[in-house]
């Protein structure tokens, strides 16, 4: 197993480019089994959810590959299998995407309930409750969630939920609809950018999908989805942590490929904070020096700040003096960074939903462990700001979301190394590799 040992202190400078969007790939590659005809998806980052996701795939009978020009191409014509077994559900909870294209294709499916998850309670009520309503017959079995439905109809469908709407509900619920026969109207739809662009890519397939990126999407049914070429669009997850990086360390840096259309709160934040950038249709400027400022902020659903930068700007509000305050609306437990980032010297309480913070004028290195993939960038924030060197043990967290993170920052500078953790040498790993011509068989 690897860890970071990062040497802090060092102010990032140069410029860095942002991959494809994880969240975008993850529900467009499990829609290709709803698909009649070969998918290319082009832009997917080298991410071990995006293995997990094409062997996935392949244990149904898709034959997945990873083409030269790094895009996937899924042929989902020998798919024979409905069941999404509990060994590959367990390493990530996005498999649950298969349930609505399996459900649309083969009128079945046997999903393993996604387990527990460290960044809260993660039930997925609402997927169901939207697919039943499309007239699936769903019932719990042996950990399993196993539908059925001879013929899905278009229905009014309503996807809000007590932390409001949920995105990859609203995925599986849409492509199923898309081949349901009749009208569909999803209310309190998840608007964030990656359903946008799913609904995209169901459209370039032959689709009728109208409204995606608001609350209200309206879909008309089809007969069948055809051959389909789609380029994801860019990570503004990837690009925020990588602007909060810059900020950590007031630095000077340019992230290229940043979606700055789709970061308006993250943006917006920053500015509120004090941190100098400028900004264009697809870079980002992070400028260095100045007195960045305290603040309240509230992780909320797409417009809003997205929970997947809270645990990134509660490390910068750690080093900024004055008292700041983090509310997190979307996962209101998402706090298992706060006890690591304390132990590096941040001073951080957790109050309900909220963290309150003190900012300190110098955080110190310690040994720190990863519990989720944006916590993981949240210690890495603060490794590279504190003084000293910091060892962050269970980085294959990071890897789930972050592509070659390490190079990235150390083009900026940084001294970043990834070595093998001996004192957790003994715990086996879900092995990482992309070779040219397949994705590995479990
Ligand atoms: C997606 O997860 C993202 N994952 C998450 O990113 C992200 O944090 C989350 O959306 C919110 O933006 C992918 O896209 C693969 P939700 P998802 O269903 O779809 C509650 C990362 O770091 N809820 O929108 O699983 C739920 O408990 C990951 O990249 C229900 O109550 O999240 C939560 O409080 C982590 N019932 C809220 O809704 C349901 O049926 C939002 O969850 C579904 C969700």
């Amino acid at each position: 197993m690897d860890m970071f040992c990062i040497e802090g202190g060092v102010p990032l400078n140069g410029t860095v480019r942002v991959g494809g969007s994880k969240n975008a790939s993850l529900p467009i590659l499990a829609a290709s089994l709803a698909i009649q005809g070969e998918v290319i998806v082009r832009q997917v980052p080298q991410l071990q959810d995006i293995v997990t996701m094409s062997q996935l795939l392949q244990s149904m009978g898709a034959i997945v590959e990873t083409r030269e020009d790094g895009s996937i191409s899924v042929d989902p014509s020998q798919v024979k299998s409905s069941v999404a077994p509990y060994e590959l559900v367990r390493q990530m909870r996005a498999s649950v995407c298969v349930l609505g294209p399996l459900l649309a294709r083969f009128g079945e499916a046997r999903v393993s309930l996604p387990g527990g998850c460290n960044i809260g309670h993660r039930p997925i009520d609402l997927h169901l409750r939207g697919l039943a309503a499309l007239g699936a017959d769903i019932r719990l079995e042996s950990g399993y969630v196993v539908a059925e439905a001879s013929k899905l109809r278009g229905a009014e469908v309503d996807l809000s939920g007590p932390n409001g709407p949920t995105v990859t509900g609203t995925c599986n619920v849409m492509v199923a609809a898309a081949l349901a026969t009749g009208r569909t109207v999803l209310r309190s739809a998840a608007q964030e950018p990656e359903v946008e662009d799913f609904a995209r890519f169901l459209n370039a397939a032959g689709a009728n999908i109208s409204g995606a990126g608001t609350s209200i999407v309206e879909i008309h049914g089809v007969r069948a989805l055809h051959e389909v070429c789609h380029s994801v669009i860019p990570d503004r997850i990837e690009a925020a942590t990588l602007a909060l990086a810059a900020a950590i360390t007031r630095g000077d840096v340019t992230i290229q490929n940043a979606p700055t259309t789709h970061m308006t709160s993250v943006l917006n934040a920053l500015s509120l904070i004090g941190v100098p950038h400028d900004i264009t249709q697809d870079a980002i400027h992070i400028r260095a020096g100045s007195i960045l400022r305290p603040m309240e902020l509230t992780a909320e659903p797409y417009p809003g700040l997205p929970t997947d930068c809270q645990a990134q700007f509660m490390a910068l509000l750690a080093t900024v003096l004055g008292e700041s305050q983090i509310t997190d609306a979307v996962f209101p437990e998402r706090f298992m960074h706060v006890a690591e980032l304390v132990r590096m010297g941040a001073r951080i309480r957790v109050q309900d939903n909220s963290a309150i913070i003190s900012g300190v004028a110098q955080l110190s290195a310690a040994p720190v462990m990863a519990s989720d993939l944006r916590a993981s960038a949240a210690l890495v924030l603060a490794a590279l700001a504190a003084e000293g060197r910091t060892e962050i043990r269970r980085v294959y967290h990071l890897d789930r979301g972050y592509h070659a993170f390490e190079q990235k920052l150390n083009q900026l500078g940084a001294k970043v190394q990834r070595v093998r953790d001996e004192t957790m040498a003994a715990v086996p790993r879900p092995h990482l590799e992309f070779s040219r011509d397949r994705v590995p068989n479990t």
